[in-house]
């Protein structure tokens, strides 16, 4: 699967490393407050298993599984999932866990439909990439793990067509 890489960006060690930190950060600023981490599947999956057990808090954890590519590398703008999944948030600190900030219409859709249907004290998000890029969307995140320029991006749970999410490491594909 490497050899269809153009370059690497990320290998293991600099993602656990950036991953120790983000963490930090995140334990420090829900450290006594009803926490609950909602991620978007599947694309944070790894993501999100790596970096929760780094946070020693109490916490809620639910996912929401969310279409947004149809095959190609470009967002399409249609962003689907079940509203009917997002968990009872009312009262509760929310923070939305995604692999990639892109085009920002999937995080956009999901924080609107949280305020739309719950009202949790606070919605942040965290991302383990963002793209440095003009967004489609006006939505930025509150923590990132690394930002990148705009290139496809996979491996470490983001894929080409379903394809490469267990590359331990991020790399460029060849196009
Ligand atoms: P956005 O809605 O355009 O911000 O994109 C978010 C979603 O698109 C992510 O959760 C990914 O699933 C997918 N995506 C965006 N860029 C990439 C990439 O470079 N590689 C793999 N998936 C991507
Ligand atoms: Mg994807």
């Amino acid at each position: 699967m490497q050899d269809h890489l153009k370059r690497v960006l990320f290998r293991e060690e600099e993602i656990a490393a950036r991953l120790d930190q983000l963490a930090a950060a995140i334990t420090k600023d829900y450290r006594g407050k009803e926490l609950s981490v909602l991620a978007v599947l599947n694309g944070s999956l790894i993501f999100m298993a790596d970096l929760l057990r780094r946070i020693p808090l109490p916490l809620q954890l639910d996912c929401i599984r969310v279409k947004s590519y149809h095959g190609g590398t470009m967002s399409t703008g249609r962003v689907e999932f079940d509203r009917s999944d997002l968990l009872n948030v009312d009262g509760r600190h929310v923070l939305l866990l995604d692999d990639i900030l892109d085009s920002g219409h999937t995080l956009a859709e999901i924080i609107q439909a949280i305020r739309e249907n719950a009202h949790p004290q606070s919605l942040k998000s965290c991302v383990l990439l963002k793209k440095l890029k003009k967004r489609e969307r006006q939505v930025e995140a509150d923590y990132v793990g690394f930002e990148i320029e705009d290139e496809f991006v996979v491996g470490y749970g983001l894929d080409y067509q379903e394809h490469y999410r267990n590359l331990p490491l991020i790399g460029v594909l060849e196009a």
